[in-house]
C-alpha cells in the first residue's frame, strides 16, 4: 500500500474491493481456534491429529545440542490417530476408571486412571517470579551490516537471517492477570545465532528504578500486592509502591515513565524496546564502543487512554496478547528496527556528562543518534503456549562473541539472577535443552546429568584436560571465534559497598522527560500520579511523594497536589536546567495501520453491498474489520462478529457506521446494562455508547447514510476528527487518514503548556 498516502491507497482498495465483492472467499478475521472447521455432531472416523493453524510456529527440531534433526516440526507433538498413553499403548476408554464392579471403588491396578491424574497434578510449574504475565512469537531477524565494524558478531552481517523468539510482559503481575494494567512491559528477544544465542532482556522504558541489583528484591516486593491481603493486583496504585519510590529517590525517574503513556501502550506492536543498560562492542581487531540497543517500532510509539485501559481489564484480559496473534494470524507482521546509540569507549565510561553505567539516565537521541542496524520481523505464533512462551528462559549473560556486558552494576547482578531463578521455576539445570531454549549452534559443553537430561553424551572423559576422550572438547581461538571477555582495565580500588558520585543525581533526567513531553502528554502524567498516589492510604505518603515531584517540576507539583486536595511543597534542590529531548514524545508523526481494528456498525435496514465493499477495503489497507449487528450470527446474510452486546469500543481503533440501526429487541437495560446508557427512540443505545466512548477515547470516526443521525444523536457531529459523507470508501479514507496520527489529539484540549 502507499505508505505516504493512506487516503489514497483506501480509494484503490474500495475500487478493487468492489469488483471482488461477489467474491465468496472473503478473508475471515483472526482468531478462530484449530486449523479446520469443527463438525456440530462429534467425528468418529480415526485420523491423524490437525495440523497447526497456518500463521502456527514451533521452534526448530533441534537436538539438545543444538544440530539439525530435519524431522518436521510436527514431529515434536502427538503422533497418530489413536488415544494412547504416555508409553503409545493404545487406549480403548478414557472415561471410566477401572472400578470393582460399576457401582464400586477404584481399583489401585488402574494405570491409565493414576497416570492421567498424576501428570495433570504436575501440570504446574512456578510462575517467573517477575514478568510472570506475557506472551511470544517466532520471527526472523536481519541484520543490515552497519555495525559491521563495531562487532564481530556474525548475526548482525549484512543480510544475515536470524532465528528469533521474542517474549513480551508485564512486570508485576501474576500469570493470570490483565494486560493493559500500567506498568513497565518486558521485550525480551533470543536470537538463534549459529555463533551462540544471544539475548537481549529488554524493557519498553529506557531506564530502571533501581542503580545495584542488590535492590531488585526491595522494589519488587514494594510494586507486588501486600503480602497481607494480598492486593492488589498488578497494580503500583498502593501504599508499599509510592512508599518505597518516594524514599528511593533514585527510582523518580522509571516512575515518571510508568505513569506516562508508555506505562499502557495500545499494542506489543507499537512498543519500543530498551536494552537499559549500556553494552560493549567488538570488533575483530579487539577495538571497543560503548552501546546502547533500541528497538523501534514500525507502527510509531502508541499508546491507550486510562479509561480505556481500566475498561479493557475487564472487557478483554488478553487484550495485548490476542492483537499480537490477530496482528500475525492476518499477516500484519509486527516490525522493528534494532538500532545501536554508539559511544567512545572511554575509561570515564561517560557521554556528555552522562554516566553511562547508571542504568537510571538516558542518552538523548539529540545527543547519539539511534542508528538502525537490523530489522525484527514476527511472523509465527507459538503452536503451544506453555511448551514456549512459559518455557523461554533468557538471561542477559547469552552472548555471542563481538558483545560484552558493562560494570553497570544493575547489569551485573542480572548476571547471576536469570539462571538461579530458572534453576527453580523450570525444574534443574537442563533447561537450555527445552526446545525453544535450544541453541541453533553445535554444544559441546562439560555439564553433565541433573534433572531431565535430555543428551545422550558420549566419551568418557567430560573433563579438561583429558586424553582419553581425545581431548576433546578444545578450547577455541581468535582464528575459531571464541567469545571475547573485552580485557577491560579495573582500577585497584578498596572493597566497598558504595555508589559513584554520578549516581546521585535523581531529579535532573525526570525534569528533562517532563519537558520533552507535549502538553496532553503532561496531562496524562498528571492525572496518572492523581490516580495512582489517590489509591493510596496514608497521607504521610503522598506528601512524601510531592516533595519528589516538586524537585522535578513545579506545575507538575501542584496540579497533581490540587487532585489530592494538599498544599504543593517547595523543592528542595534546584530544578535542573536541561534541554528537552522531542524524541521522548510519541505526538507528531504519521504511521501506517497495519492490524489495527475497525469497527463497522451494521444497520439490517441499510445498504449491505456498501458494508460489503467497506470490509473489503480495510482488509485490503491491511486492517482488520468487525462487523457489528443488532444480534449475533448473520444480518441479512451477511455474518458479523460482534453484537451491539458483545461489543465494547475499546476494541476497536476507528467506529465506522453504515447506518443508524433502531433499538434491538435485547435494548433493555434489564438485559443489557449498557443499554441504560442512553435513551434515544430511533438509535439503539449501545450504538449511541460505542460512539461517545470512542469519541471520549480520542478515536476516529466515520459515518455515511443514515450513519449521520447517529453522529447527531451521539452530540459528536462536525467535531474533530468525525467523520461523515456519501459513500463508505470515501468515508474510510478519511478515518485512515486521521488513524496515521494514532489518536485524534485535538479532542484532548489540555491546560498545562
Ligand atoms: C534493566 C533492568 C531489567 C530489565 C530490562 C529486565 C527485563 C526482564 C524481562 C524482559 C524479563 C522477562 C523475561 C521473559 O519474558 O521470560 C525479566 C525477568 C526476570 N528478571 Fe529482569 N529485568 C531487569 C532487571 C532485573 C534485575 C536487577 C533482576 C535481579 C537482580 C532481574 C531478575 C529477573 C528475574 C528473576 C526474572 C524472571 C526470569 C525467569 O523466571 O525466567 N531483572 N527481566
Amino acid at each position: 500500500m502507499d505508505r505516504n498516502n493512506p487516503a489514497k491507497a483506501v480509494k484503490a482498495a474500495v475500487e478493487t474491493a468492489a469488483e471482488k465483492v461477489t467474491d465468496v472467499l472473503t478473508p475471515d478475521v483472526p482468531g478462530a481456534p484449530g486449523s479446520a472447521p469443527p463438525t456440530v455432531d462429534e467425528p468418529t472416523t480415526p485420523h491423524d491429529p490437525l495440523p497447526p493453524k497456518k500463521e502456527q510456529g514451533t521452534p526448530e527440531t533441534r537436538t539438545p545440542t543444538g544440530a539439525e534433526t530435519g524431522v518436521p516440526p510436527t514431529a515434536k507433538g502427538q503422533q497418530g490417530a489413536y488415544l494412547t498413553t504416555s508409553q503409545g499403548a493404545r487406549l480403548r476408554d478414557t472415561d471410566h476408571s477401572l472400578k470393582a464392579g460399576p457401582r464400586g471403588p477404584i481399583l489401585l491396578q488402574d494405570h491409565h486412571f493414576r497416570e492421567k491424574i498424576t501428570h495433570f497434578d504436575h501440570e504446574r510449574i512456578p510462575e517467573r517470579v517477575v514478568h510472570a504475565r506475557g506472551t511470544g512469537a517466532h520471527g526472523v531477524f536481519t541484520g543490515y551490516g552497519t555495525a559491521e565494524t563495531l562487532t564481530r558478531a556474525g548475526f548482525l552481517k549484512k543480510g544475515r537471517e536470524t532465528q528469533v523468539f521474542v517474549r513480551f510482559s508485564t512486570v508485576l503481575g501474576s500469570r493470570g492477570s490483565a494486560d493493559t494494567v500500567r506498568d513497565t512491559r518486558g521485550f525480551a528477544t533470543k536470537f538463534y545465532t549459529d555463533e551462540g544465542t544471544f539475548d537481549l532482556v529488554a524493557n519498553n522504558m529506557p531506564v530502571f528504578f533501581i542503580q545495584d541489583a542488590i535492590k531488585f528484591p526491595d522494589i519488587i516486593h514494594a510494586g507486588k500486592p501486600h503480602p497481607d491481603r494480598e492486593i492488589p493486583q498488578a497494580q503500583s496504585a498502593h501504599d508499599t509502591f509510592w512508599d518505597f519510590v518516594s524514599l528511593h529517590t533514585e527510582a523518580q525517574h522509571h516512575t515518571m515513565w510508568n505513569m506516562s503513556d508508555r506505562g499502557i501502550p495500545r499494542s506489543y506492536r507499537t512498543m519500543e524496546g530498551f536494552g537499559v543498560h549500556t553494552f560493549r562492542l567488538v570488533n575483530d581487531a579487539g577495538e571497543t564502543v560503548l552501546v546502547k540497543f533500541h528497538w523501534k517500532p514500525k507502527l510509531g510509539v502508541h499508546s491507550l487512554v486510562w479509561e480505556e485501559a481500566q475498561l479493557i481489564n475487564g472487557v478483554d484480559p488478553d487484550f495485548h496478547r490476542r492483537d499480537l496473534y490477530d496482528a500475525i494470524e492476518a499477516g500484519a507482521y509486527p516490525e522493528w528496527e534494532l538500532g545501536i546509540q554508539v559511544f567512545p569507549d572511554t575509561p570515564e565510561e561517560t557521554f556528555a556528562g552522562i554516566d553511562l553505567l547508571d542504568p537510571t539516565k538516558i542518552v538523548p537521541e539529540e545527543l547519539a543518534p539511534v542508528q538502525p542496524i537490523g530489522r525484527l520481523v514476527l511472523n509465527r505464533t507459538p503452536t503451544n503456549f506453555f511448551a514456549e512462551t512459559e518455557q523461554v528462559a533468557f538471561h542477559v549473560g547469552h552472548l555471542p562473541p563481538g558483545i560484552d556486558v558493562t560494570n553497570d552494576p544493575l547489569l551485573q547482578g542480572r548476571l547471576f539472577s536469570y539462571v538461579d531463578t530458572q534453576l527453580t521455576r523450570l525444574g534443574g539445570p537442563n533447561f537450555s535443552q527445552i526446545p525453544v531454549n535450544r541453541p541453533h549452534a553445535p554444544v559441546n559443553d562439560m555439564l553433565r546429568d541433573g534433572f531431565h537430561q535430555h543428551a545422550v553424551h558420549a566419551g568418557v572423559a567430560p573433563y579438561r584436560p583429558n586424553s582419553l576422550d581425545g581431548g576433546n572438547p578444545f578450547p577455541a581461538g581468535d582464528r575459531e571465534n571464541a567469545f571475547v571477555d573485552v580485557p577491560v582495565t579495573v582500577a585497584e580500588a578498596p572493597k566497598v559497598r558504595a555508589a559513584p558520585a554520578s549516581f546521585d543525581d535523581h531529579y535532573s533526567q525526570v525534569r528533562l522527560f517532563w519537558l520533552s513531553m507535549s502538553p496532553v502528554e503532561r496531562e496524562h502524567i498528571i492525572r496518572a500520579y492523581t490516580f495512582e498516589l489517590g489509591k493510596c492510604y496514608r497521607q504521610e505518603i503522598r506528601e512524601r511523594q510531592l516533595r519528589c515531584l516538586a524537585n522535578i517540576d513545579p506545575v507538575l507539583c501542584a496540579q497533581v497536589a490540587a487532585g489530592l486536595g494538599l498544599p504543593a511543597p517547595e523543592p528542595t534542590v534546584p530544578l535542573a536546567d536541561v534541554q528537552p529531548s522531542p524524541a521522548l514524545s510519541q505526538l507528531g508523526r504519521e504511521w501506517p495501520a497495519d492490524g489495527r481494528m475497525v469497527g463497522i456498525v451494521v444497520d439490517p435496514d441499510g445498504d449491505l453491498e456498501d458494508v460489503a465493499q467497506v470490509r473489503m477495503a480495510v482488509f485490503s489497507a491491511g486492517m482488520v474489520p468487525l462487523l457489528i449487528g443488532p444480534h449475533g450470527g448473520a444480518v441479512r446474510g451477511t455474518p458479523v462478529q460482534r453484537s451491539f452486546a458483545t461489543a465494547r469500543s475499546v476494541e476497536f481503533d476507528a467506529i465506522l457506521l453504515a447506518g443508524a440501526p433502531a433499538p434491538a429487541p435485547d435494548a433493555l437495560p434489564a438485559r443489557d446494562a449498557k443499554a441504560g446508557a442512553a435513551g434515544s427512540e430511533t438509535v439503539d443505545p449501545r450504538v449511541l455508547l460505542l460512539v461517545e466512548e470512542a469519541w471520549r477515547h480520542a478515536k476516529a470516526i466515520g459515518a455515511w447514510g443514515a450513519g449521520a443521525e447517529v453522529l447527531r444523536q451521539a452530540g459528536v457531529a462536525g467535531t474533530p476528527g468525525v467523520v461523515s459523507g456519501d459513500s463508505g470508501g470515501d468515508v474510510l479514507a478519511d478515518v485512515q487518514s486521521l488513524m496515521a496520527a494514532h489518536r485524534v489529539w485535538q479532542r484532548f484540549p489540555a491546560s498545562v503548556g
